[in-house]
């Protein structure tokens, strides 16, 4: 079956090839990761780490290298932040100009930094204000203008349905939904019947759910609670980037199994017992199966090559040191590995660093070359599909923000 052909989506008038969307997460979804989760396949649209627009109009070289794209980063979403409506409107012009097929305006940001000049989460207070800044975009441009945002500034001020409402009369063309309050920063477990709330405000727009998706079950899952049109994947794309295929495989089995039980049992399937949607956690984990060590590698190295291309090979390697360690998280033992990643600043030292560490990790192997059962990672399971209270797992996370206005 042909994945592509259910699960392509418009966002105005722009089609994308799938309803999966890489989340910009500043610092790591540059043009090498895109490169990387792009070649894999199975994403539909992919956004910048959020850039200053008035930085981009003052030429600044550092927002131009936010923006830094080729033609098979594509399509590409910019996002961007700030709160002074003319230098919002004029840098989506210059965005559109450059040949960029979507601006995506931050509204969800917590960093003071940007809160400060009326920009990220800060929007989601001014309903009116925010409404005028879009409208004044939208009309500039003929690209669609889209909006990611929290679902409010705390619990007391949920605002994101009426604020998609009022953005959605101010001609925005999707809302992408961060399930969680800015005061709650990384914190605490996914909203999706928040994320739903949201859905149902809107009149005809997309929204995209987001927020702690790490498994094909999870994106299931945010789909078929909230109503959302699709999913936007951050840090799951870094532990996995292979998630967005793997999704789409999957949500294509589940469709499949759903059809063929209607086929064979048409109407008396509820009757019979049949059940005809199955279940989110573990249904089809061995048709989706994870990819082997050796597709992780080469990932991973294609990765380091494109970091080098992109930064040159000694800032490209010194900025692989902290993304490394999340390619080597389902690894199985990778504490060598991690140890010495941290310390590379050449691409040969790089491939000395993994030649050592694949000769390390033989002794956890059996004899068909497979790590051993007991040192298997564990099935990875979102938070908002376990059964138990969440356990703290921030060790193995990427690092987010220790207070909702710090840092990212
Ligand atoms: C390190 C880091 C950087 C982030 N940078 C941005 C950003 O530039 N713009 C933005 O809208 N959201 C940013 N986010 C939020 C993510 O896009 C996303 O909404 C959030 O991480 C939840 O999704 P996830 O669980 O799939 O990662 C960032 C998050 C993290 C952890």
């Amino acid at each position: 079956m042909n994945s592509a052909i259910i699960y392509t989506m418009h966002i105005g008038p722009l089609k994308l090839e799938s309803n999966l969307f890489l989340s910009p997460l500043a610092g790591y979804t540059n043009l090498p990761f895109r490169l990387v989760v792009r070649e894999i396949g199975g994403v539909g649209l992919c956004t910048t780490d959020l850039v200053n627009a008035r930085s981009l109009l003052e030429n600044n070289p550092k927002a131009f290298k936010l923006i830094e794209t080729r033609p098979a980063d594509s399509p590409l979403a910019v996002q961007l932040f700030g709160g002074v409506p003319g230098e919002m409107r004029d840098a989506a012009q210059m965005l559109e100009a450059r040949g960029v097929a979507a601006i995506d305006i931050n509204m969800g940001c917590p960093v003071r930094k940007v809160c400060n000049v009326g920009g990220g989460s800060a929007m989601m207070t001014e309903l009116d204000k925010t409404a005028a800044l879009v409208r004044g975009m939208v009309s500039a441009v003929k690209i669609p203008v889209t909006a990611k945002m929290r679902l409010g500034w705390d619990d007391q001020n949920i605002t994101a349905p009426d604020l998609a409402r009022a953005l959605e009369d101010a001609g925005i063309a999707a809302i992408f939904v961060h399930g969680r309050t800015r005061e709650q920063g990384f914190a605490g477990t996914v909203n999706l019947a928040g994320i739903r709330k949201v859905v149902e405000a809107v009149k005809t727009i997309p929204v995209i759910g987001n927020g702690d998706v790490i498994t094909p079950q999870a994106a299931k899952k945010m789909l078929d609670d909230t109503g959302c049109a699709g999913v936007s994947i951050g840090r799951g794309a870094f532990y996995d980037p292979w998630i967005f295929q793997r999704t789409l495989l999957y949500l294509n089995a589940c469709s499949s199994r759903r059809e063929e039980a209607q086929n064979k049992f048409g109407m008396r399937s509820a009757e019979c017992g049949i059940q005809s949607e199955p279940p989110h956690v573990g249904c089809y984990e061995n048709e989706i199966p994870e990819p082997a060590f050796s597709e992780r590698v080469r990932v991973m190295c294609r990765h380091l090559d494109l970091m080098i291309e992109v930064f040159g090979e000694e800032h490209g390697c010194r900025m692989f040191r902290k993304v490394a360690p999340w390619h080597a998280k389902r690894f199985g033992p990778c504490h060598e590995f991690n140890k010495r990643v941290v310390r590379i600043s050449s691409r040969a030292e790089f491939h000395a660093v993994l030649e050592n560490y694949i000769r390390w990790r033989q002794q956890f192997l059996d004899d068909n070359g497979e790590l051993q059962p007991r040192f298997r990672p564990a099935p990875m399971v979102a938070s908002f599909m376990r059964e138990s209270e969440p356990v703290s797992i921030r060790r193995e996370q990427i690092p987010v923000p220790k207070g909702p206005v710090e840092v990212w």
